[in-house]
């Protein structure tokens, strides 16, 4: 056994290495994550490379690419290339809009979000998403026939007086 004072410097020097080890991991995790930080937001030369953007099979089943969900016909490849380098192709083909709506978006992504000038790629890529993605055709119940309902009349409480 170590007289009480030598054992707790020994203690007290562990406790300051534990520290040290501590601060240094954390500061090394941090100092990766710095270096290792890419901008969300892809440059134009990351987009041109970016494995998203090439396509790697070119399997088409019911007129849909399988790889990405994107419609076959003209345009494809324009769009493949130009709206699923930031985000996937699901988020194009999840809406729906007319040549008009689809334009909207396209100028508040280039607004708001980066998006490139499309140059002449912009008609190609409007045109392809009007004729795959246009407005949904509204599904929705029969209105009720109104007339053939036999309507619950509310009752302001007057006619409970009879009763009294
Ligand atoms: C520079 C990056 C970038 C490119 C390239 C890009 N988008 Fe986007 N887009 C975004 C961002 C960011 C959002 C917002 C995502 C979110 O809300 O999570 C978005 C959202 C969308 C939406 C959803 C809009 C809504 O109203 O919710 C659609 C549809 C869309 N993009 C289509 C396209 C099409 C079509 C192209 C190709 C012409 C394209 N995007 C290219 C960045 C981009």
């Amino acid at each position: 056994m170590k007289p009480p004072i030598e054992h707790l410097n020994s203690v007290r020097r562990q406790v300051r290495i534990a520290l040290v080890i501590m601060v240094l991991l954390v500061g090394g995790a941090g100092w990766w994550l710095w270096i290792n930080h890419k901008s969300p937001v892809p440059s134009a030369d990351a987009v041109a490379t970016s494995p998203l953007a090439l396509p790697q099979s070119d399997e088409v089943v019911d007129g849909i690419h399988i790889q990405n969900g994107l419609a076959e016909g003209p345009g494809y490849r324009e769009v493949l290339v130009n709206c699923t380098a930031c985000h996937s192709a699901q988020l194009v083909t999840q809406n729906r809009g007319d040549r008009n709506r689809w334009e909207q978006i396209i100028r508040w992504m280039q607004e708001t979000q980066g998006l490139w000038d499309l140059g002449d790629n912009e008609l190609v890529i409007l045109d392809y998403l009007a004729a795959n993605y246009p407005p949904e055709v509204i599904n929705r119940r029969m209105n009720l026939d109104q007339a053939a309902i036999e309507w619950f009349v509310l009752s302001d409480g007057s006619d409970q007086e009879d009763n009294q």
